[in-house]
């Protein structure tokens, strides 16, 4: 074994760092064995650390070394000693970032063994995630993994020196908390000297930010883990991270700018990416013309209302929704999109049907130049002429377009065209840019729940635009000082204006039916701060891992997170969650109601 208490460093360089500057100049480098090639007498090593691979080679001069070279095997790890040299014209490798030089290798320890492993690291192609995730640190070991963190890195260490060079203080907030209200279920820990009491993980650290201001810090910044039982989706994890930022005497303007600049410096320092247009879309357009609060600007499509004018058709799908004040009939044109088959339409059909839609109409235009003779489509019979010619003016269609309608309640109609146009973008390439940021501004205060009672789009302690007295005149008209940051259809980001108001911070709470008991109760501490000089302040928060998803292209959130939890909300590495036995299940004052311990104390 090697001698690891002496202080010569173990190693003089990263693999991927060796280069032509080297040339001639010993070297001793560690890592683990990618491949071993054996080509007629010589040895061929790859070794691998987390800054790339270098070529060694081993050739029977090397003696003793030589021979301990031909017994290595993939991912053992150890320390070679060499020189490097240029390689022949005919050798150089232009794939790798090495491959112009190589290390002639002198000495060799083996510094640990490794089992061969459970799955092939240079191709996960074929490996199922479970036996990814349950090999983790082999997982992680292999390059596309090792990029994706350390962009990660990179990317975290530039927020924080943006957000200190800014004036925000990093202060960390508590974990073992309350619940703090985003709309999941809550994490729950048994307190042992509490009995039958319970902390919640953090949903956010909303309210302690909050706090923070009332306590004139003014600035604030934390990278926080936050907890949410929730579904989850492929950019969803129970715990996850947010880059979580609050300000005082800040306004709405101020703050979105400063959030903007932000993400602009991360793209650039990291991704030599530059940000430079975030346009503005109030959420009510943004519903319109994107069926969506988080629409993707990349896809030059858009929701066309078309209820006017199949108010009066004789075709009971699409007059009925045109005459419901809370029905849409909407079109959404694909130019060029004639060439879709019937085949691909039924396709289409099953994909909005997941969205509640109970059908897709469509009409293809084959040549305008006929009128109506030159369209095709299963729905135009139901439709006098002139409606079709009017609807066809609308659109502006051109030869070639293909255009689908969706009819129903609203909220159905949003969800399943605005998904459509995202999946069209994707299936036919549409897209005009490669990132297309943007921030979605005044969205409602309110939304009617399933009983017909408000709940807060964003959160409770969100500020309205409107007085005190326009809120409980007409809830559901007032408009929020809440804003999100949306990167190509995901969100991104989003913060507000927050309420610094005692007496209307409680009347949001009536008005979402938390009754003053309850308000008490559970946010005693905020209304009491409210009244002891809070500033005016808001902020927002930007989910770290949607982020780098973003930024690395991967397409699940569990790949920009070294250890993250499956689908069903667990983690196949440390299997956790698990069973505790009896006894700490005793002093935390919990009996299982269906799995009954047998506790050996008791
Ligand atoms: P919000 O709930 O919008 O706001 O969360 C902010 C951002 O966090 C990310 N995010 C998630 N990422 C991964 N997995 C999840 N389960 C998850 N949930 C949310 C999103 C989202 O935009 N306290 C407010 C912020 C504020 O008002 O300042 C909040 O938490 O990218
Ligand atoms: P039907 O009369 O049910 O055969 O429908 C005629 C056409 O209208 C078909 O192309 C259906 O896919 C479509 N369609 C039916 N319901 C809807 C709806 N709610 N929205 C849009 N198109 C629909």
């Amino acid at each position: 074994m090697a001698n690891l208490t002496n202080s010569i460093p173990m190693r003089d360089s990263y693999c991927g760092d060796v280069a032509r500057t080297h040339i001639d100049k010993p070297i001793t480098l560690c890592g683990w064995v990618d491949r071993r090639r054996d080509h007629g007498g010589v040895i061929f090593i790859d070794l691998r650390d987390r800054s790339g691979i270098v070529q060694v080679v081993f050739d029977p001069d090397a003696g003793e070394h030589f021979t301990l070279a031909d017994k290595v095997r993939g991912e053992y790890v150890l320390q070679v000693k060499g020189v490097v040299r240029a390689r022949s014209e005919a050798t150089i490798n232009s794939d790798m970032a090495t491959g112009e030089i190589e290390v002639y290798a002198q000495a060799l320890q083996v510094l640990n063994q490794s089992e061969t492993p459970p799955f092939q690291l240079d191709n996960h192609t074929e490996v199922g995630e479970d036996i990814r995730l349950k090999y983790r640190y082999l997982d992680l070991r292999r390059q596309e993994m090792q990029a994706k963190l350390l962009l990660r890195g990179r990317v975290t260490s530039a927020i924080r020196s943006f957000l200190d060079r800014e004036g925000f203080l990093d202060i960390e907030t508590p974990i073992l908390t309350r619940a703090t209200p985003e709309g999941a279920r809550d994490y729950l820990v048994p307190s042992r000297t509490h009995d039958g009491s319970f902390f919640a993980l953090p949903q956010s650290p909303q309210l302690f930010k909050q706090l923070l201001m009332v306590a004139g810090f003014d600035r604030y910044y934390q990278i926080a883990k936050c907890f949410r039982d929730e579904d989850l989706r492929a950019d969803r994890q129970p715990e996850f991270t947010q880059v979580d930022i609050e300000t005082s005497f800040m306004g709405q303007d101020e703050i979105m700018a400063s959030a903007e600049r932000l993400i602009c410096e991360v793209f650039s320092n990291s991704l030599d990416v530059e940000l430079t247009q975030f346009p503005r879309i109030d959420y009510a357009t943004a519903m319109r013309d994107y069926g969506s609060d988080k629409p993707d600007l990349r896809i030059p499509l858009t929701l066309v209302d078309v209820n006017d004018l199949m108010a009066s058709v004789d075709f009971k799908v699409f007059n009925g929704p045109a005459n419901d004040p809370d029905g849409r009939v909407a079109a959404l044109k694909v130019p060029g999109g004639a060439s879709i088959s019937r085949k691909e339409i039924d396709g289409y059909t099953k994909f909005v049907s997941i969205y509640g839609a109970k059908g897709l109409a469509w009409v293809k235009v084959n040549d305008i130049g006929q009128g109506l003779a030159g369209l095709q489509s299963p729905i135009l019979k139901f439709m006098p002429d002139d409606t079709v010619l009017a609807l066809m003016k609308r659109l502006e269609v051109a030869d070639g377009d293909i255009v689908f309608f969706g009819a129903d309640k609203s909220p159905i109609v949003n969800e399943a065209l605005g998904a459509l146009r995202c999946k069209l973008g994707q299936d036919l390439d549409l897209y005009t840019c490669q990132w297309a940021p943007l921030w979605v501004v005044d969205f409602p205060m309110f939304e009617k729940d399933d009983r017909g009672g408000w709940t807060a789009l964003h959160h409770p302690f969100t500020a309205p635009s409107c007085s005190l007295q326009e809120l409980q005149a007409d809830p559901g008209a007032a408009l929020s000082q809440a804003y999100d940051m949306v990167l190509n259809g995901t969100e991104l980001g989003g913060g507000s204006l927050r309420i610094h108001n005692a007496d209307m911070q409680s009347a949001v709470f009536r008005l979402l039916d938390i009754s003053e008991v309850e308000a008490n109760e559970k946010f005693g501490f905020l209304l009491d701060a409210l009244k002891y000089g809070a500033p005016p302040h808001g902020g927002l928060a930007f989910g770290l891992d949607r982020l780098i998803m973003l930024m690395t292209g991967a397409s699940s959130i569990r790949d920009v997170i070294a250890f993250p939890k499956t689908q069903t909300a667990a983690c196949v590495l440390t299997e956790a969650p698990g069973e505790v036995d009896a006894k700490q299940l005793r002093e935390l004052h919990i009996k299982l109601r269906n799995n009954e311990k047998k506790d050996p104390a008791a």
